[in-house]
C-alpha cells in the first residue's frame, strides 16, 4: 500500500513523489511535506516555534497560528485564511477540527454529484479517509487524499457533515488547503479575456493574500482554475513545479497567502464570495475534486502528469480513445445566413476534400436569424430546413458525413415560447428585468424542474435524429443573481447548485447517448476546465479562430489541457476576429495542433486553396493518432519569443510531428535551429526523405526557415 501511518505520519508515496502528514500530540493534522519522493521511514518533525499568537493548550510552543496545516480553520487561534468557515445557530464560527479515525483503501473515489478523476481498477490508487471532528461544535469533516501509484499525482476532496442537531451554515469549504514551509516561488496562472483566452502570467508572490477567481457562474474566460508554483530557477524542463488543477466549472477561487514568518499558505476551491450552504442536521457537503501535481522537471513534466491523467482516467466515453473526426462547422464560413441548398453545397464540398463530420452550429431553429433571435424552444426553422433535420441530415450522411449540431441550453430569449410559460425559470430577481446576456437569460439550472426540462428536450432532439456530435455552448455569464425557487437562506447556494444541475444534466444525457461526441463550448473557452472535461473530451478553446492569437491561447492551454480537448479549426482571411491575413499553411498547422476542423466557407475557395485543404486532411489523417494520444513538448514559447514551437511523440516514440511556426519577418535574421524533445536518442528517424538520430535531432536540432517573410511555419513528420 501507498500510504502508510507510522509514528504519528501519514505518509503517501509512489516512486515518484511523497505526501505527508503529521498527527500532533493534540490531534492536529499538520502539513509536513508534498514533494519528490522521501524515505518511507521518515521523521523530519516539523519545527515549532513561538510568536505573537495564541499558544494551544498552555503549550507556549505550539500555536495553530504558526504551525503549517491540512485543513485550518479560522476563529479559534489560527488567525491566517481558513479552508473551512462554518457558522452555527448561535452565531459563533469557531471550529477547530482534531483528529477522529481514518482508513486506507485501494482505489479512489468520486466526489458524488462532481467529477473527478478515476480508476479503472483499484490498485491504479489507494486513498487516505482522515475523519476529523470538530472541538467546539458539532460537526465532522473527512479529508480524502488519493495517490495514483504511477503517477505523480494526488487527488483531494472533502466531506463536512453536520452531526449537531440544528442546521449550520458553510461560509467557505476549500477542496484543499496546503501550508507550504517557504515561498520563494512565483506562480502561474492562464488568464484573459473572451477571445484572448489562456495566456500565461508568471508573478512574483507578495506578502499578504493574493488570488485568482472567477464569480462569473463559469470557470470563465479570465481565469482557468489552475495555478503552478515555481521554485526559484524552475523552467520548462528543469525545477521543481507544483500545480494545482480544480475539476470544477463555477465560481472559484485559488488564494495564497505569504505570511508574517514567510510560509506560504495556498488554498483552492469553490469562490466563499456569495457562497452560504446551509448544511441540514445529519446532512454531509462535498467539495470539488482538486489534482495536485508535483514535477521535479519542471512545467514540462507537471503538463506531462496532467496531459495524461486527463486524457486517460478524466475524459471518458467512447472518444477517450478514439481519434476525433476532421469537422466542417457552419458558423463563421454562414453565421445565421444559410439554409438546406446551401449546406448541402458546403457538405458536398467538405465530403470531396476528405472532411469526415458535418457541424451545423447556431441558427438552425426557429426566428433565430441574428443574436437577438429566439433561443430556448429548439424547434427546427421549417424556413430554413424544409425537410426538417432529417431532410437535411440523410443528404449529409449520404454524402458520407456525420452530422453534428450546436445547442446552447442554458439560455433562453424574451422571445421564447418556454420564457412565456416559465419567466421563473430565468435567474433573476422576480418582478425586475435582469440583465439580458447576449439578448438572453440563463436558466436556473439549480431547479429540478428546469434540468428535467433540458433532459427531456434534449433527449427528444437526440433519439429522433442521427446526431453523432453536440456542441455544447454557453454564451453568458451570470447576472442578477437570484433564484425563485431558493429561500432566502439558501441563495448563496445558486452559483454552486447551477454547476451542479448542469452537472447532472451533462451526465445523464451523455450516459443515454454514449455514442455522440460531445464538445464544450463557451463563447470559446469561456469554460475550458477540468470539471467539464469529465462530460465531454473536447473544449472549443476560443472563439478566436486567428492562427496567431491561437498560438497563445493554444500554448497557454496545453500547460495543463492536452490536445485531444483541445478544439482547433483553420478560417477564413481576413481573420473575423483581428483581419489579419496569414496563410492557408499556417492555419492548417496551428489547428493541426489540436482537434482538427474547418470554419470557413470553402465552396468559395480557389482551387488552389481547396488542393491545400485536402492535403492538409491527408496530413492529419496520417499523424491524428500522435497528436491525440502522443506526449506534447513544447519547443518555442510565443510569449517569449518571436515565433513558437511544439512537438508530439507517439507513446513509443517510433514517430512524431514538429511545429514551427513564426508570426513576423525579421530581415536577415540569424540563422536558428529547433532542437526536438522527447525521442529515443538511440533511433534512426527520417525527417523530409532525409535520416538522422534521435540523439542529433535533439542536440544539434532542425534548421529552421529564415523568418524574412511574416507567418512561416513548418510541419515535420517524423518517422523511424
Ligand atoms: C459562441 C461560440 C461560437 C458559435 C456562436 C454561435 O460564440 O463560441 O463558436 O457557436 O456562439 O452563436
Amino acid at each position: 500500500m501507498p500510504i502508510e501511518f507510522k509514528n504519528d505520519i501519514f505518509h503517501m508515496y509512489n516512486d515518484r513523489i511523497s505526501y505527508c502528514i503529521q498527527l500532533s500530540e493534540f490531534g492536529d493534522l499538520l502539513h509536513l511535506y508534498w514533494g519528490k519522493r522521501l524515505e518511507p521511514e521518515i521523521d523530519y518533525p516539523i519545527r515549532y516555534r513561538t510568536g505573537f499568537s495564541a499558544p494551544e493548550n498552555g503549550n507556549m510552543n505550539y500555536s495553530l497560528d504558526i504551525l503549517p496545516q491540512e485543513y485550518p480553520s479560522y476563529a479559534t487561534s489560527d488567525l491566517r485564511s481558513s479552508a473551512l468557515e462554518l457558522e452555527y445557530p448561535n452565531g459563533n464560527i469557531l471550529t477547530h477540527l482534531t483528529y477522529k479515525s481514518h482508513s486506507i483503501q485501494k482505489g479512489k473515489p468520486i466526489p458524488g454529484g462532481l467529477p473527478g478523476t478515476y480508476t479503472e481498477n483499484d490498485d491504479e490508487a489507494c486513498t487516505l479517509y482522515i475523519v476529523t471532528e470538530d472541538t467546539y461544535n458539532q460537526s465532522e469533516v473527512t479529508l480524502v487524499y488519493t495517490i495514483y501509484e504511477n503517477r505523480s499525482v494526488i487527488c483531494r476532496h472533502s466531506h463536512i457533515k453536520n452531526t449537531s442537531a440544528d442546521s449550520i451554515f458553510i461560509n467557505n469549504a476549500s477542496s484543499l488547503s496546503l501550508d507550504f514551509h517557504e515561498s520563494n516561488y512565483k506562480y502561474m496562472h492562464l488568464c484573459g479575456s473572451w477571445s484572448r483566452e489562456k495566456h500565461i502570467e508568471i508573478c512574483d508572490i507578495h506578502s499578504g493574500i493574493q488570488a485568482i477567481d472567477s464569480k462569473r457562474g463559469a470557470s470563465s474566460h479570465a481565469e482557468n482554475p489552475f495555478i503552478a508554483l515555481l521554485s526559484e530557477n524552475a523552467c520548462e524542463d528543469y525545477g521543481d513545479v507544483y500545480g494545482i488543477s480544480l475539476v470544477y466549472s463555477g465560481n472559484f477561487r485559488i488564494s495564497m497567502e505569504k505570511e508574517q514568518y514567510g510560509t506560504l499558505r495556498i488554498q483552492a476551491g469553490i469562490n466563499p464570495y456569495n457562497f452560504k450552504w446551509k448544511l441540514e442536521s445529519g446532512d454531509t457537503f462535498t467539495t470539488p475534486e482538486a489534482v495536485m501535481i508535483y514535477s521535479d522537471s519542471g512545467l514540462s513534466g507537471m503538463s506531462h502528469t496532467y496531459h495524461s491523467l486527463y486524457r486517460e482516467r478524466l475524459c471518458r466515453g467512447i472518444y477517450r480513445d478514439k481519434v476525433r473526426p476532421i469537422l466542417i462547422n457552419s458558423w463563421e464560413g454562414s453565421y445565421f445566413d444559410f439554409n438546406e441548398n446551401s449546406l448541402v453545397s458546403l457538405a458536398k464540398k467538405s465530403s470531396d476534400l476528405g472532411i469526415e463530420l458535418f457541424v451545423l452550429d447556431d441558427g438552425w431553429f426557429r426566428n433565430r436569424n441574428d443574436e437577438h433571435g429566439q433561443i430556448g424552444d429548439w424547434i427546427v426553422d421549417s424556413n430554413k430546413l424544409p425537410n426538417g433535420l432529417d431532410g437535411l441530415i440523410e443528404k449529409i450522411n449520404q454524402l458520407g458525413l456525420m452530422f453534428g449540431l450546436w445547442f446552447e441550453p442554458e439560455v433562453f430569449s424574451p422571445k421564447s415560447e418556454v420564457f412565456a410559460k416559465h419567466p421563473e425559470w430565468a435567474i433573476r430577481l422576480p418582478e425586475t428585468e435582469g440583465h439580458l446576456g447576449r439578448w438572453q437569460y440563463l436558466l436556473d439550472l439549480s431547479r429540478t424542474d428546469v434540468q428535467e426540462h433540458l433532459i427531456n428536450t434534449l433527449s427528444n432532439i437526440l433519439s429522433k435524429h442521427n446526431i453523432e456530435y453536440v456542441k455544447w455552448d454557453m454564451n453568458r455569464n451570470f447576472s442578477d443573481i437570484y433564484s425563485s425557487a431558493l429561500p432566502y437562506d439558501r441563495q448563496g447556494e445558486l452559483s454552486h447548485r447551477y454547476i451542479l444541475g448542469l452537472y447532472r444534466i451533462l451526465d445523464t444525457l451523455t450516459s443515454k447517448f454514449p455514442n455522440i461526441l460531445f464538445e464544450g463550448c463557451s463563447g470559446g473557452g469561456g469554460r475550458n476546465d477540468a470539471g467539464m472535461l469529465y462530460y465531454m473530451p473536447q473544449n472549443w478553446a476560443s472563439d478566436n479562430t486567428d492562427a496567431v492569437e491561437r498560438l497563445y491561447i493554444q500554448y497557454g492551454a496545453s500547460i495543463v489541457y492536452p490536445a485531444s480537448t483541445i478544439g482547433a479549426h483553420v478560417s477564413a482571411v481576413p481573420n473575423h476576429q483581428v483581419g489579419r491575413v496569414t496563410p492557408m499553411k499556417l492555419r492548417g498547422s496551428v489547428a493541426m495542433s489540436g482537434m482538427f476542423g474547418y470554419e470557413l466557407d470553402i465552396t468559395k475557395l480557389s482551387d488552389n486553396e481547396c488542393a491545400e485543404i485536402k492535403e492538409q486532411i491527408q496530413t492529419y489523417k496520417r499523424i491524428r493518432e500522435i497528436i491525440t494520444f502522443g506526449t506534447q513538448y513544447r519547443l518555442l514559447n510565443p510569449f517569449e519569443n518571436r515565433s513558437a514551437g511544439w512537438m508530439f511523440v507517439s507513446k513509443d516514440k517510433s514517430k512524431a510531428v514538429a511545429f514551427y511556426f513564426n508570426k513576423l519577418a525579421v530581415p536577415h535574421s540569424p540563422y536558428r535551429r529547433l532542437k526536438l524533445k522527447g525521442l529515443d536518442e538511440n533511433r534512426i528517424y527520417t525527417v523530409d526523405g532525409k535520416q538522422y538520430n534521435g540523439s542529433t535531432l535533439m542536440n544539434y536540432g532542425l534548421w529552421l526557415p529564415c523568418d524574412e517573410r511574416d507567418f512561416e511555419s513548418c510541419l515535420w513528420e517524423i518517422n523511424s
